[in-house]
């Protein structure tokens, strides 16, 4: 059987890693990985691929940026090209990004089997450019492989079959149960390497930021209040804020007037520097989809700068809390968690580390739909 995976952003890399080598140890399969290009910067992308063990691409599709309709039509011209020249039984493409969508609708119209691996999520938000990327993968994929119960009923009530779906867990938890132990060992290191005011053996307080929503930062008022709230924050514990490229951009553009220099500024770090960071963090403030799963994992209180998420259970059972904009909220949390008194939660069911294992067992088990003889290429996994 021949599987082609499809990959384009920072977020996929930590998701295709379990799942190639689940179905590497399954044997019998054969493995394509391709890399649209979406990201394209060595510190987000090369070195996740290093860190996380994934072969290196075999094909790379060098989109890079571009608006939303350039990213996502030349993914869908480039990939149908490989697509039709690999002819692959089934293809696995991930999250909810540019490079999800284009592909997935590039192989519903070739007669390509398409699994979505993180199905069903919804913040019911379709400002989100993410919302309406998973809203249409979902809909025209074969296999959609769930993380969480609120995923399998939201694809239940958009009216897809259920026996398409299947919940597996969460494979983002996969390769950080793997890593944790890693990432921890490195950080008497990341915290020397990166420059941080921090010591290496002390269990001194601070908070980790990342955020690059397009709603928080593209908003010049809206990213002058986080900045002075973070500064506010900052009077009592260091702030260490990683910046996604859109980010940094947006900042240099505030000219002087921001209170930036009290926040201790990186450039993006890799998957176990980041992590490392996590899991020593007092609290994290964030706005990314993966970061509010991982903090609920790792048992660290998560302020997330939205007024919705797509990952419920994260509030629901994990240690999250949604803030919105409400920047008082946010300082209080943040000084709550500071105090000793953060949100505490559980491990949401089936992130155990196990779920591409499961995945695995539903493609090498036959569950794998063909959609029949194309005209162009023959597809079908059978
Ligand atoms: C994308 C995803 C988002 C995900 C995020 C993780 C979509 C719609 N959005 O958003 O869901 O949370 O990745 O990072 O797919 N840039 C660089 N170097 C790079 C990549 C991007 O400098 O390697 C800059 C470019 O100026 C680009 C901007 O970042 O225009 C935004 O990149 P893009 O891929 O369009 O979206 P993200 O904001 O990264």
């Amino acid at each position: 059987m021949h599987i082609l995976h499809v990959v384009g952003a920072r977020p996929n890399f930590m998701k295709v890693a379990p799942v190639m080598d689940a179905l590497a140890n399954r044997g019998g399969v054969r493995q394509t990985l391709v890399h649209t290009g979406q990201h394209y910067d060595a510190n987000m992308s090369e070195v996740f691929f290093e860190q996380l063990g994934i072969p290196v691409p075999d094909v790379n599709l060098d989109v890079g940026s571009g608006s939303h309709a350039v990213q996502t039509a030349q993914i869908m011209i480039r990939s149908e090209e490989v697509l039709l020249r690999q002819k692959p039984d089934l293809v696995l493409v991930y999250g909810d990004v540019n490079s999800t969508v284009a592909s997935a609708l590039v192989c519903a119209k070739l007669q390509i089997p398409v699994g979505h691996v993180e199905a069903g999520l919804r913040s019911f938000d379709r400002t989100m450019p993410e919302e309406i990327n998973r809203l249409l993968t979902d809909q025209v994929v074969d296999l959609l492989f769930t993380p969480s119960e609120d995923g399998d009923a939201n694809l239940i009530r958009e009216g897809v079959s259920a026996d398409k779906i299947f919940l597996v867990g969460n494979v983002m938890i996969d390769t950080l149960a793997r890593l944790i132990g890693k990432a921890r060992d490195r950080w008497p290191v990341v915290a020397d390497e990166l420059g941080l005011p921090l010591g290496a053996t002390t269990s001194q307080d601070y908070v980790l930021v990342t955020l690059h929503r397009p709603s928080n930062v593209d908003d010049q008022a809206s990213l002058k209040r986080i900045i002075l709230a973070l500064e506010g924050i900052s009077e009592r514990a260091q702030v260490v804020f990683p910046l996604h490229p859109r980010t940094r951009e947006r900042i240099g553009e505030m000219g002087a007037a921001s209170g930036r220099d009290a926040l201790c500024l990186l450039d993006p770090i890799s998957y176990l520097d980041f992590v490392a960071l996590q899991s020593r963090a007092t609290a994290v403030i964030t706005d990314s989809g993966g970061v509010q799963e991982e903090t609920t994992y790792l048992g660290v209180p998560c302020l997330t700068v939205r007024e919705n998420t797509e990952r419920p259970i994260t509030v629901s059972l994990g240690t999250n809390t949604l803030v919105g904009q409400d920047m008082e909220l946010l300082t209080s949390e943040v000084n709550r968690a500071l105090d000793g008194e953060g949100k505490r939660g559980g491990i949401p069911p089936l992130w155990d580390g196990l779920s591409a294992g499961r995945i695995a067992d539903v493609i090498i088990g036959g569950a794998a739909p063909s959609r029949g003889t194309a005209a162009s290429p023959p597809v079908g996994t059978q």
